[in-house]
């Protein structure tokens, strides 16, 4: 997959993995990133979909409805893609904590609904539910942060309090945070994320 790895000057931080949205690169979240850990290696990665010419991580149907098969597919190869970029740059790849932003924020997710330890935590930035009715891994400790909006028009209200309820009865300890606004991404849910981040990762 194309991505960007950037060596942190800290290697007991986390290894953050950047997930863009729709239509976005493996560029859009390197600043993110810096914000809230800037010791942090990075690993960001550019979806291998192609929908209308706009990056995705997985294919969907329309807006909100998800081609599962290919998710399911997506998610195994990114996890494969973890795995082999740990070898290459010789990170810990029980040490990754996922940044995902929108699409990007649905296939961490999917990492997390497949995988007891593909993630050490994540960042979740507008998820949805990213597939329903399949057996979880045991998630037991892994932090999860939850940034919803009380008015976005792509992922309803009651969609991140099922996210949060499900990863809960895997065991994942998480925190559901809201912003009164849509499907953007606000400086004030980044600050809430950095906060959780490093209360979470000291
Ligand atoms: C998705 O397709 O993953 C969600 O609808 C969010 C998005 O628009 O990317």
């Amino acid at each position: 997959m194309r991505h960007i790895f950037k060596k942190g000057t800290n290697e007991k931080k986390p290894v953050l993995l950047l997930l863009h949205g729709t239509g976005g690169t493996e560029q859009d979240l390197l600043s993110l990133a810096e914000l809230v850990d800037p010791e942090a290696s990075v690993l960001s990665v550019r979806g291998n979909v192609l929908e209308n010419g706009m990056p995705r991580f997985f294919k969907r149907l329309a807006e909100g409805v998800f081609d599962e098969e290919d998710l399911v597919f997506r998610t195994k190869e990114l996890r494969g893609f973890l795995a082999q970029a740990a070898i290459d740059y010789q990170f810990d790849p029980l040490n990754v904590v996922a940044i995902g932003y929108s699409n990007g924020a649905n296939i961490a997710a999917s990492l997390l609904f497949h995988y007891a330890d593909a993630l050490k935590g994540a960042i979740l930035h507008h998820p949805m539910v990213p597939i329903r009715n399949i057996p979880m891994p045991d998630l037991t400790g892994v932090p999860v942060f939850i940034g919803a909006g009380a008015n976005d028009s792509i992922c309803p209200k009651e969609e991140s309090m099922e996210l949060q309820k499900l990863l809960e009865e895997a065991g994942a300890s998480d925190e559901l945070h809201w912003e009164h606004a849509g499907h953007q991404l606000t400086t004030t849910e980044v600050q809430a994320a950095k906060a959780w981040y490093e209360q979470t990762f000291r």
